[in-house]
């Protein structure tokens, strides 16, 4: 595992644009796999700067979203489909087609996820995958004590990220409570991985992550088994290191 400290969240938001764009120069039709939350917005409005900026096109990117709410309508403000045009999207050059969100309404639940990796294989596997990681240790809403193996899957979700993601929904009840997710699998598969995380409420799972065994009680420490991972953090993350 590579891991970058930054001063704080611009500068670990930089770093990780920078990485990303070198991504898409290399290779301008990259797969990307692509993270929501609170921690990758700097990171993509860097992008849009970019874009803006003219130093990256985005017309023959493919991307691949980590996860999905299940059971959330698309146009739902905290849908990850809705999430994704806004902070992103809706701002680049991006073919339509190239975008891939799990359908979190479709009636097909088994169907969907075959498909999800069916089309992530199809189109050459993912060449860079960002991550953000849940302060449980969680990656994609792949939760505590999941399945290695897992491939994309409709997942529980465990109290702690419910609570959680509760800060943007107007009340708990809200806040689904599954989702469709990449398995532990899917995202080892990817060549590259990054994985972001800012804040003294991660740095135990980032801990956890680097130094703690090797177990799905943590489930971001099975990247310590991949041969391609860069942890782009902040001091605070980075506390316990
Ligand atoms: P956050 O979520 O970026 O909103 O902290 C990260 C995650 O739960 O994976």
């Amino acid at each position: 595992m590579k891991i970058i400290i930054t001063e704080n969240y611009d500068e670990m938001s930089i770093k990780a644009a920078r990485m990303v764009s070198s991504q898409i120069t290399l290779k301008n039709n990259s797969v990307l796999g692509l993270a929501t939350g609170s921690t990758p917005e700097g990171m993509y409005r860097e992008l849009i700067n970019m874009y803006n900026n003219k130093e990256i096109s985005f017309n023959d990117i493919i991307t691949f979203n980590l996860d999905e709410y299940y059971n959330l309508e698309k146009d739902n403000t905290e849908s990850y489909d809705y999430f994704m045009r806004k902070n992103l999207f809706n701002h680049i050059d991006i073919n339509k087609k190239n975008i891939h969100i799990p359908n979190g309404m479709t009636e097909d639940i088994d169907y969907e996820c075959i498909n999800y990796d069916n089309m992530i294989k199809s189109k050459g596997g993912i060449d860079m995958q960002i991550l953000g990681i849940g302060g449980n240790g969680h990656i994609g809403f792949n939760e505590p004590n999941i399945n290695f193996e897992a491939t994309t899957h409709l997942v529980n979700l465990t109290e702690d990220t419910i609570e959680a993601n509760s800060r943007f929904f107007d009340s708990i009840e809200e806040v689904p409570t599954k989702a469709i997710s990449m398995g532990v699998k899917t995202i080892m598969n990817s060549r590259k991985i990054i994985l972001l995380a800012n804040g003294k409420g991660k740095a135990e799972a980032i801990y956890n992550a680097v130094k703690g065994k090797i177990t799905p009680t943590h489930p971001a420490s099975v990247l310590q088994l991949h041969n391609d991972v860069t942890l782009i953090l902040d001091k605070e993350a980075a506390a316990l290191l």
